[in-house]
């Protein structure tokens, strides 16, 4: 590993002159003229989320006045039929509501080219197209590249844009940048060998690792809040904290995604990313600026904090579970093994629980309990710290009710934060009852919260990598999880492992808290 950073290390030190990723967006930079091109333009991905993403760019002026988008694709199909397809997907998927005015005013700058992005031949002449779009929309030669398109071709794309010169030299004026989507490898190996590949072409200040969770409001407010009020920090430590919480879960299934899910499960598809990226930004020391390398140094020395489990720890410290069928919201609805595209004996979980522990100064002894699943009982994801309770003198004495204190991050839905603290009930008793303080973004701000993709766009329009994965990140996370994927791929799923849709996950997820005289706090 060491070898590999320093072979890494001209290119890791990067964005020091970053933005910061807190202002308000017109008090940053003016994004510079560039062509956004996606390949994979047919796929989910492009008309669910990316083009409704751009299209509220635009309708709230943060696109670049000299801006186009192309989506590449495989299929037959003229600029027309694309521009009609996505403003179809737009006046679907869009969270505000879109006008045929500004349909129009989109569509102007939308493209599409139709190609094989394993072709050779696609190459040179995509260069061309976009050569052209230069001279009409005076987008200087700047390249924005987004990879939606499976893992497997992220190596090759990479590989011919550089030799056909569509990626540039970084010493160039006008820029290059190509965003990954996630997943970034299968284990710490094949991560590590894919970033060796690419970091053959680009410099690390090139590729932007997505991770749509790190573009949520509610995520990027977690620095906000530990850093900005001086409430907190002094009490977020072992001496105060109990335990930790993160709950990533979902009602939804897999969503027909069996061949994609069959290759991931659950652990690789959210814990790696979506829920390590939590983790780190919770319990991360104070970066020293609010640059991008200085928050990402500070995240990435928690995952390389986390205590590394043998076989035996494993069994006891992660648990796994894959859906039977059950019902969601009253609704009936399959087992994971009835899923298209899913093998009838599958292997593959559906639900993760781990145990973990920080081993550094601050946390060193805090429980840690992570959880995410597919088919529980509703959609929810929060951060839960847990402080130790006052000593037990005063009050816990006589009360039953009293309860620890708490701070919890609604990451979705009801985006907001709360505190739970204790009262003493009105009338001539003493009671107590637990009480909570609650903000909530929709009743404060009175705006939509943008969608993730817009934020994570716009910063790499930018250049500025705050949001994004940096390499060192996607491994330490890998590091830690691929000897729990190693176990479980050695060990086939046991009749307790499967769970009823619409339930909590197996009851062996409530042993892990219960055995450390800990419950979890309800979603
Ligand atoms: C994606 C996963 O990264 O995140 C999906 O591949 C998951 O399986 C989704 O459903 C959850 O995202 P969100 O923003 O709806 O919480």
């Amino acid at each position: 590993m060491d070898t590999f950073y320093n072979m890494q290390s001209d290119q890791v030190v990067v964005n020091r002159l970053s933005i910061n990723p807190l202002k308000e967006t017109d008090q940053r930079d003016t994004p510079s003229p560039c062509i956004l091109v996606i390949f994979g333009a047919s796929g989910d991905l492009t008309g669910r989320k990316l083009i409704p993403a751009i299209y509220n760019l635009m309708k709230d002026g943060q696109l670049p006045p000299h801006f186009a988008c192309v989506g590449v694709a495989r299929r037959e199909k003229n600029r027309e039929a694309f521009c009609t397809e996505m403003q179809e997907h737009i006046q679907k998927f869009s969270r505000t509501k879109a006008t045929t005015a500004d349909l129009e005013a989109f569509t102007e700058k939308l493209y599409y080219y139709k190609g094989d992005f394993q072709e050779d031949t696609l190459y040179p002449e995509l260069d061309k197209f976009l050569q052209e779009l230069d001279k009409k929309h005076g987008t200087k030669g700047n390249r924005l590249f987004y990879l939606s398109t499976p893992p497997s071709s992220f190596t090759p794309i990479i590989e011919k844009l550089k030799k056909y010169r569509l990626v540039y030299d970084i010493s160039e004026t006008r820029f290059s940048r190509v965003i990954i989507e996630k997943p970034f490898g299968h284990d710490n190996k094949s991560a590590l060998l894919l970033q060796n590949e690419l970091s053959k072409n680009l410099s690390e200040n090139q590729i932007y690792r997505i991770d749509h969770y790190l573009g949520k409001e509610t995520v990027q407010n977690l620095l906000v809040f530990r850093f900005s009020n001086s409430l907190f920090e002094g009490v977020w430590n072992n001496r105060y904290v109990d335990n930790l919480q993160i709950s990533v879960a979902e009602s939804i299934g897999i969503e027909g995604r069996g061949n994609f899910f069959e290759g991931q499960g659950l652990l690789r598809d959210i814990v790696q990313n979506h829920l390590m990226q939590l983790l780190s930004l919770v319990a991360m020391e104070p970066p020293t600026n609010l640059s991008a390398e200085a928050i990402r140094d500070e995240k990435v020395k928690v995952l390389q904090s986390l205590q590394r489990f043998n076989e035996e720890q494993i069994e006891n410290f992660a648990v796994r579970g894959q859906y039977k069928e059950g019902f969601i919201d009253g609704e009936p609805v399959i087992a994971y093994r009835s899923e298209p595209h899913v093998k009838k004996d599958s292997q593959i979980e559906t639900f993760a629980a781990i145990r973990l522990q920080i081993e550094n100064w601050r946390w060193a002894g805090v429980p840690i309990y992570i959880r995410a699943g597919k088919r529980l009982p509703k959609r929810s994801t929060e951060i839960v710290v847990t402080f130790k309770r006052t000593p037990n003198i005063l009050f816990h004495k006589h009360d039953k009710n009293n309860a620890p204190n708490q701070v919890i991050f609604r990451i979705q839905p009801n985006e907001g934060i709360s505190m739970k603290f204790n009262s003493k009930v009105p009338g001539s008793t003493n009671l107590i009852q637990p009480v909570n303080m609650d903000f909530q973004y929709a009743n404060y701000f009175g705006k939509a919260v943008p969608e993730a993709y817009e934020r994570l766009i716009y910063d790499a329009i930018l250049g500025d990598g705050t949001l994004f994965a940096r390499v060192d990140e996607s491994l330490s996370s890998w590091e830690f999880l691929t000897p729990i994927l190693q176990s479980w791929a050695s060990r086939p799923l046991e009749e307790e492992d499967f769970y009823p849709s619409g339930t909590w996950g197996p009851t062996s997820v409530d042993y892990l808290l219960r055995r450390e005289h800990k419950n979890w706090k309800p979603l």
